[in-house]
């Protein structure tokens, strides 16, 4: 008897990933210029490697508490009161996370009954719309092209009486498009004025590029500076802040995430950690302590450097917005082509470029994503190489 009919339905309506198919066509290629890979191209600092492996090495190998242990809670904690002035306690909550993913899912679990709509971007990260399809909810996409910016007049059309949640991602992924503070302000109004929350995933905080930091905060001599609405006073009371570790420190197998905001959401999601993830990886809580003391400003002024050669070749070609920070670039496929995205990145496999199309991240398919977490001249090849498809 065939067993599959016990899948359930929210299981068959979650469909595989377009990126891993990308991943599966290019099993065919030997040694492409991959610029497909959504994780940096540098080693876990030596501090948070030794911490965890002096962690494996004492014991530390055991179930921790759901909400994260301690020294990891008060980094945390730490660094958000000197960043962001907030005060994790009473009325603020923090949870460790199974990556920024059991974060947003979470939050998702927490927020959304069936019928529900959830705002996201389009473009989006490819999670998203699955935080929907996963609890019942609706994704209500906002179209944010050409410049890929989530504004408050482009979402509060699309708010409604059903509306729990919007979703930010800035530095973006699929776009590296970073929010101005004024945009962040002005969507944190909104989503307080209409009772609802502002999910800020961003998990790319560390990755953000001399142009697009925050004006006030520019001026010091730190590297980060993201803008966001967790700086704005009270965002704690209507944001859920969601980061992680994995890209910032390079350890994305480690599944390492947290999320802070008002107690009554943090309170449920610790619950149904409890009962779901259980604990984030214990040896990995322990490297992260380490986190916040590593200096990342050298990568991400590579990045930069990477972002500008990027932008550089291909800003003749095509419009390009440009990117204030992660390590992506999401350029259009130009309309004389007559190609959509999938069949243009069709032609790069057939000359060994590996990259994204948009209907990865996008109900369009009209541009392709480009990694350039990857080695600098390959980089510039593959650039050089898609710049010449593009000129067609
Ligand atoms: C915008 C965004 N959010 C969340 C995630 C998930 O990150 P994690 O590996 O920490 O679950 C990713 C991973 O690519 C991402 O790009």
């Amino acid at each position: 008897m065939d067993l599959s009919r016990l899948v359930s339905a929210r299981a068959r309506a979650v469909d595989a990933s377009r990126i891993r198919r990308v991943f599966e066509l290019a099993r065919t290629l030997k040694d492409p210029i991959n610029l497909s890979i959504g994780q940096p191209d540098f080693p876990v600092p030596e501090p948070i490697r030794r911490a965890a492996i002096a962690a494996i090495e004492r014991g530390d190998n055991g179930y921790t508490v759901t909400q994260g242990i301690e020294p990891l809670r008060q980094a945390i904690t730490r660094r958000l009161g000197d960043e962001l002035g907030w005060s994790i306690g009473s009325e603020t909550g923090l949870l460790v996370t199974t990556g920024t993913s059991g974060a947003l899912m979470l939050a998702a679990l927490v927020l959304l009954d069936p019928g529900d709509d959830i705002i996201i971007p389009d473009p989006y990260f490819v999670m998203y719309p699955q935080l929907a399809t996963l609890t019942g909810g609706k994704a209500v996409y906002c179209p944010t092209g050409p410049d890929f910016r989530l504004t408050a007049s482009r979402v509060e059309p699309l708010i409604t009486a059903r509306t729990k949640a919007v979703v930010l991602c800035s530095p973006g992924n699929p776009t590296g498009v970073v929010c101005t503070q004024a945009e962040c302000r002005d969507l944190l109004e909104l989503c307080r004025s209409r009772g609802i929350m502002l999910i800020s995933d961003e998990i790319y905080d560390e990755f953000v590029f001399s142009d697009a930091r925050t004006e006030p905060w520019a001026t010091r001599s730190e590297a980060r500076a993201c803008p966001s609405p967790a700086r704005e006073p009270g965002a704690s009371a209507n944001v859920l802040l969601v980061r992680g570790f994995g890209k910032t420190y390079g350890l994305t197998g480690w599944r390492m995430g947290y999320a802070a905001g008002p107690h009554w959401l943090i309170e449920p999601m610790t619950r149904l950690q409890q009962f779901s993830y259980v604990n984030a990886p214990s040896i990995a809580q322990w490297g992260c302590v380490e986190a916040f003391g590593c200096d990342l400003s050298p990568i991400v002024a590579e990045y930069e450097r990477r972002r500008d050669l990027v932008t550089r070749l291909l800003s003749p070609v095509t419009d390009v917005a440009v990117p204030g920070g992660a390590f992506y670039a999401y350029p259009r496929v130009p309309p004389a082509l007559g190609l959509t995205g999938q069949q243009f990145i069709e032609r790069c496999l057939q000359h060994n470029v590996l990259v994204i199309p948009g209907n990865a991240f996008s109900r369009e398919d009209t541009h392709i994503r480009i990694s350039f977490a990857t080695d600098p001249t390959r980089l510039e090849q593959g650039v050089r190489i898609i710049a010449d498809l593009m000129r067609g």
